[in-house]
């Protein structure tokens, strides 16, 4: 019975991460594909015209010792946790902090209050690492 139980959360949750990548692919094309590209790579059609160009979103994990930063993406894309080397030529997405909240994990062991459509978004550019 108790590994019924625990197979029938896992797939639960499976279907959660499943849905949260379909969201977060949604959002993103509506919102960051103009400057990151519809791949992410940072080839959107307005890329040329910013005064820094939009990162390749591919590769944040390979820039970052192979390890996907959850918790500063989130930061990156709400406005919160950006570091001094932003030029501002990222919007800080509000929009994306309305609506419903879920917890995640912001830090080992830390459980937070979030936006479910912004933990979906950096669950969709974790799920386009290279
Ligand atoms: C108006 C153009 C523009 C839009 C729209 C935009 N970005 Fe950006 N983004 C940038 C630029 C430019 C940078 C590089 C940082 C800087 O200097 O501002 C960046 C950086 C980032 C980074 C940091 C990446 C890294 O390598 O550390 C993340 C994550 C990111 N954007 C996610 C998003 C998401 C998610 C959206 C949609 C909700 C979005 N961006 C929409 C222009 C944009």
């Amino acid at each position: 019975m108790r590994t019924l139980s625990i197979l029938a959360m896992t797939a639960a949750l499976a279907g959660c991460v499943e849905s949260e990548v379909v969201t977060g692919r949604r959002d993103f094309q509506a919102m960051c594909a103009s400057c990151h590209g519809e791949s992410g790579r940072g080839d959107g059609p307005l890329a040329g015209g910013l005064e820094a160009a939009p990162s390749d979103l591919t590769t944040i994990s390979a820039r970052n010792g192979g390890v996907f930063p959850f918790t500063d993406v989130m930061g990156q894309i709400d406005g919160y946790g950006r570091g001094q080397h932003y030029t501002g030529a990222m919007p800080q997405f509000w929009p994306v902090m309305e609506g419903d909240l879920v917890v995640a994990e912001t830090d080992p062991g830390i459980m937070t209050p979030t936006p479910k459509r912004l933990v979906a978004l950096a669950a969709y550019i974790e799920s386009i690492q290279e």
